[in-house]
C-alpha cells in the first residue's frame, strides 16, 4: 500500500454512508494531505436493497467486523449506529487490528468513549467522530482542537433539528405537538420510533461528547440528566412568548468549582438571544471560554451531505497521521464526572399552573409561594379559555432547585389548583 492511496471500509450505507460514498466517487483526491482515497470494501444489512449509488464493483461484507478486520481496508468508517451491536464490535475489531477508525455515532462515543479511546491510544492509531455531533457544522474540532488554550466554563446548544423543527412549527403554526411530530415522520425528518430524538436522548448524547472533550473528563452519558420536548405544549409556547422568550431543546454542560453539570432540557431562551433565533432543523452552539469568551456557531446538524463532509474531514485528518488523544488528554488521565450537587444549584423557573376561576386564588398561589422562599419575578394570566380552569404562569427570581421543588410540591397540593404544575427552567445564557 502507498500512504498516499488509503483503502476505505465503509459499514452502513444509509443516510450517511450514501452520502459519503457519492462525495469519494465525485472527488476521491479530496483530501489537503495529496493521495487518494478508495473504497474497497463495504457492509450493510441488506445486500439486495437499492442504493443511490452503484455497489456492484466493490467488495461486499456480510458482517462488518470481517471488513474491519480486512487486509484490504486501511482505515475502517463506522455508520452503522446504535451504541452497541455491530457498531461496536466493528469499531473494537478495527481498533484491535491497529487500523484508525472515523465514525459519526454519538451513542457509540457517548456511552462506550473512554474503553474506544483506551483501544485507540493502544493502538496508536486516530478515533475520530467529527460527525457525531452537529452533522456536518465542526463543534468537535472546534473543542478539542482549536480550544486547548482555553478553559471552557460552559457549552449551551440546540443538539436536535428535529425537536427543533417541532417546536418552531408549533410556534409558527399554532400547532400541537403530536400534529407537527405526525408531519416531521411523513417528510423523513423524524424517525418512525422517535423516542432517542423527542427523548432527549440524541441530545444528551452529542452534548456528553463534547463535556469529555471541554472539561477532560471520560464521557458519562448516565450523569447526563434528560428531559425531551414531548410534554411541551402549545400554551406553554405562547405563554413563553408573552414573556419575551422562546421555548428551546437546551443541551447545557457547565464546570464549576463544584463539579460538572450536564443536562437536557426545555428551557426559555430570551427572544433575541441567537440560540432563540435559530429555527427549523437548524442546530447551533453557544460556548463561553475564559480566554476567548463567548463564540456561536450555527449550521445543518444532520443529512447526507453536511454530515458526509464532517466524515471526510475525519479521513483526511488520518490521511495526515496526526495522532491526537481522542478526548484532549490519553484516556488513562481523563478525570470521573463529578456531578454538581443539584439542591445547591440556582436555577430560574417558568410555571404554569391552571387553577380554578375563583376570587382570592391568585393571591393564594403567591403567598404559598413566597412561604416556600420562592420570589416571583413576573406573572401572566390568560384569558379563561376552556371551562375546566384559568392558566397562570410566573417567572421566578433566582432559587435553589431544592427550594424550587419543595415549593413545587407545595403548589401543587393546594385546593384551588387543577392540574399538575408544568415546570421549565430559564436558560442561563
Ligand atoms: N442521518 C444523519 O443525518 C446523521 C447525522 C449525524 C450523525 N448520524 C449518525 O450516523 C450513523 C448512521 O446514520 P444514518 O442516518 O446513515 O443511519 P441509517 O440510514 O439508518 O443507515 C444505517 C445503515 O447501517 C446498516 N446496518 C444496520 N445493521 C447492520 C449490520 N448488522 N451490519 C451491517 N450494516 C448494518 C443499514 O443497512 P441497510 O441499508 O441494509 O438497512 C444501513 O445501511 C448513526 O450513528 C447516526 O447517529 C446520522
Amino acid at each position: 500500500m502507498s500512504p498516499r492511496n488509503w483503502r476505505v471500509g465503509v459499514a452502513g450505507l444509509g443516510t450517511v454512508g450514501a452520502g459519503l460514498l457519492t462525495f469519494l466517487s465525485e472527488r476521491p483526491g479530496f483530501a489537503p494531505a495529496g493521495g487518494q482515497v478508495t473504497v474497497s470494501g463495504v457492509s450493510a444489512r441488506s445486500r439486495s436493497r437499492p442504493r443511490p449509488f452503484d455497489i456492484s464493483g466493490l467488495r461486499w461484507f456480510d458482517d462488518p467486523v470481517a471488513l474491519a478486520q480486512s487486509d484490504e481496508v486501511d482505515l475502517f468508517v463506522e455508520l452503522i449506529g446504535g451504541s452497541d451491536g455491530p457498531a461496536k464490535a466493528a469499531v473494537e475489531a478495527a481498533l484491535k487490528a491497529g487500523k484508525p477508525v472515523v465514525t459519526a455515532n454519538k451513542a457509540l462515543i457517548a456511552e462506550h468513549g473512554a474503553e474506544l479511546a483506551a483501544l485507540a491510544e493502544a493502538a496508536g492509531v486516530p478515533l475520530l467522530f467529527e460527525a457525531a455531533v452537529m452533522g456536518g457544522t465542526p463543534a468537535v474540532k472546534m473543542v478539542r482542537e482549536a480550544m486547548v488554550g482555553d478553559d471552557v466554563r460552559s457549552i449551551s446548544g440546540i443538539l436536535n433539528g428535529t425537536c427543533n423543527f417541532i417546536l418552531s412549527e408549533m410556534e409558527q403554526g399554532g400547532r400541537a405537538f403530536e400534529d407537527v411530530l405526525a408531519e416531521a415522520q411523513r417528510l423523513g425528518y423524524a424517525e418512525a420510533d422517535p423516542t432517542m430524538d423527542v427523548g432527549g436522548f440524541d441530545a444528551a448524547h452529542k452534548i456528553t461528547i463534547l463535556a469529555a472533550l471541554a472539561f477532560n473528563c471520560a464521557p458519562d452519558f448516565a450523569a447526563c440528566e434528560v428531559e425531551g420536548v414531548d410534554q411541551v405544549e402549545l400554551l406553554d409556547i405562547r405563554m413563553a412568548k408573552d414573556l419575551g422568550y422562546r421555548i428551546k431543546l437546551i443541551a447545557s454542560a457547565e464546570r464549576s468549582d463544584e463539579g460538572v453539570s450536564v443536562r437536557v432540557h426545555p428551557s426559555l431562551v430570551p427572544l433575541a438571544h441567537p440560540l432563540a433565533q435559530a429555527g427549523g432543523a437548524l442546530n447551533a452552539l453557544f460556548i463561553e471560554g475564559q480566554r476567548l469568551g463567548r463564540i456561536f456557531i450555527q449550521g445543518a446538524g444532520a443529512g447526507a451531505a453536511p454530515t458526509a463532509a464532517a466524515v471526510a474531514a475525519d479521513i483526511a485528518d488520518v490521511m495526515t497521521q496526526a495522532v491526537r488523544p481522542v478526548f484532549q488528554r490519553p484516556a488513562t488521565e481523563l478525570a470521573a464526572f463529578t456531578p454538581v450537587d443539584r439542591s445547591r444549584s440556582l436555577v430560574r423557573a417558568y410555571l404554569r399552573l391552571l387553577v380554578k376561576d375563583e376570587p382570592g386564588v391568585i393571591a393564594a398561589v403567591s403567598e404559598t409561594l413566597a412561604e416556600a422562599g420562592v420570589s416571583i419575578e413576573s406573572f401572566l394570566q390568560k384569558p379563561v379559555e376552556d371551562a375546566e380552569g384559568v392558566p397562570i404562569v410566573l417567572t421566578t427570581h433566582s432559587v435553589s432547585e431544592a427550594v424550587l421543588a419543595q415549593a413545587v410540591e407545595r403548589i401543587a397540593g393546594h385546593p384551588a389548583v387543577i392540574k399538575a404544575p408544568r415546570l421549565m427552567r430559564i436558560a442561563r445564557i
